[in-house]
């Protein structure tokens, strides 16, 4: 694992990115565990989609030679950036067993993979069913039989409310800004800020244009798409604390948290 770096008003936008919002290596491994756990078979072929700087990408071939995979995206300087900065980390065998693809991960079936994964709700970007429908036809279309989707979810009465979360990090406070919510269209206007010891502050690195998908929307629009044995993975409750583990377990039911991220998954 890489040292966290100090964050500071020059850092790079990216790097303040990745270092709030981005947990590569838990995530790969939870992916891949459960993957096996759901099929029975490791997942060799993982596919980022939305992936910006791929660094889950990174992360899966680091899981073992035999692992490789595929990101995509469609802002060019972005996929650039990760390829510079993230994919110029690793061995020269891990690097060759990515490609990043630069297009609308609508455009894109092939190579056919073993999981498709979309996180930090970046398929929020589709504001229509229609648009929602399409993409989770395409992405059930670009896994191999036996395959699995998995995507995150947020929800919990406050992302339907104006507010402000803070969060302190090395170097800086990430700053998640929700500006607006339309409970008749779930359009929701969120930023990210970062404010610096000595006043600096980075207001706006990230705006995202969002429709609030909820879990029954999503379950249904799988189902439709043709994915097999949808289901949510439900963050479990440590006893004692009452807090969150962050450990997620299939769950028919859910708890009314004010805030919370679940999975979906769909297989082929
Ligand atoms: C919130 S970032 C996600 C970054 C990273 N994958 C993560 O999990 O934090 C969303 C990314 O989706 C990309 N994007 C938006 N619409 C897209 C589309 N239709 N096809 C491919 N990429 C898209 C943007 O360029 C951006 O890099």
């Amino acid at each position: 694992m890489t040292a966290q770096p100090k964050l500071s008003p020059t850092t790079d936008v990216h790097v303040l990115y990745q270092e709030a919002v981005q947990s590569p290596e838990a995530d790969v491994r939870d992916i891949a565990r459960y993957f096996k756990k759901l099929t029975g078979r490791p997942a060799r072929l993982f596919r980022e989609d939305f992936c910006g700087t791929a660094l889950l990408s990174c992360a899966w071939v680091e899981l073992g030679s035999d692992r490789r995979a595929v990101g995509i995206d469609l802002d060019e300087p972005t996929l650039r950036w990760g390829e510079t900065h993230n994919l110029s980390q690793l061995s020269e065998d891990a690097r060759a067993r990515i490609d990043l693809i630069n297009a609308d991960v609508l455009d894109v079936r092939r190579p056919k993979a073993d999981v498709v994964a979309a996180l930090n709700f970046s398929y929020c970007i589709f504001k229509t069913r229609a648009q929602m429908l399409a993409y989770a036809r395409s992405a059930r279309r670009s896994l191999n039989r036996g395959g699995m989707m998995i995507m995150d979810a947020w929800g919990g009465s406050e992302t339907q409310t104006i507010c402000r979360e803070r969060r302190r990090l090395h170097g800086c406070t990430y700053v998640w800004d929700q500006v607006s919510f339309d409970p008749v269209t779930y359009h929701t206007d969120c930023r990210i800020h970062f404010e610096f010891p000595n006043g600096r502050k980075l207001r706006n690195a990230f705006t995202y244009d969002w429709r609030l998908w909820t879990l029954p929307e999503l379950r249904d629009l799988l189902e439709e798409a043709g994915f097999a044995d949808v289901h949510v993975l439900w963050e479990t409750t440590d006893r004692k604390t009452k807090k969150g583990t962050g450990n997620f377990r299939r769950a028919e039911r859910g708890d009314a948290d004010r805030s919370w991220v679940a999975y979906i998954v769909g297989r082929t």
